[in-house]
């Protein structure tokens, strides 16, 4: 499995239920990772989301406690076993998790790679991940150089596991 986020320097990555900024490479880079893909979400990700339904062109689990829960192009599952159970259908390869905190900080230990756009910036988040460069198990294979857009510079960076 891999990981897809944006964080900013404090490793913040929402705010109020939303995301901290709007940056259209950003956009673009996580459609490109994961168009045609197999995408992981908790509920409040998928409830911060246009129209709070799936993300199109994307195969969408979205995992909450609630049984009677239904989302528009998601398939819900409610524990943890009943999605490993469901994802060893593919190949870890194609599937990305998407967040939010709850299930990266959870869930980061079983992926691959993490894909982290690091936004050079405090941008008052309230809700944070954690520090992926402390931790031994993980290193940086790429970093972009630096962009500037909508007044945010930041970074593509991919971790592998050791
Ligand atoms: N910067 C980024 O790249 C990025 C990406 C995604 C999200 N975000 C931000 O992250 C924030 C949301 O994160 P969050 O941590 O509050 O919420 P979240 O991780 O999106 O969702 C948490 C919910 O997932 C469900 N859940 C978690 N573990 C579960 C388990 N083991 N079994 C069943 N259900 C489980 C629960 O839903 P129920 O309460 O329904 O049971 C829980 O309340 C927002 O601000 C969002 O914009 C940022």
């Amino acid at each position: 499995m891999n990981l897809i986020v944006a964080a900013d320097n404090k490793w913040g990555i929402g705010r109020d239920g939303g995301l901290l900024a709007s940056i259209p490479t950003d956009m673009k880079y996580f459609k490109e990772h994961t168009t045609g893909k197999v995408v992981v979400m908790g509920r409040k990700t998928l409830e911060s989301m246009p129209g709070k339904r799936g993300l199109p062109n994307r195969t969408n689990y979205v995992l909450t406690t609630n049984p009677d829960y239904e989302a528009e192009r998601c398939i819900v599952v409610n524990s943890e076993d009943e999605l490993w159970e469901e994802l060893s259908q593919y190949d870890p390869d194609e599937v990305f998790l998407i967040g939010g905190a709850a299930l990266y900080n959870k869930f980061y230990r079983m992926c691959d790679r993490l894909y982290v756009t690091k936004m050079d910036a405090d941008l008052n988040a309230d809700t944070f991940i954690v520090n992926f460069d402390e931790d031994p198990d993980y290193k940086v294979v790429s970093e972009s150089d630096p962009v500037t857009e909508n007044g945010i510079t930041f970074r593509f960076v991919v971790y592998e596991r050791r």
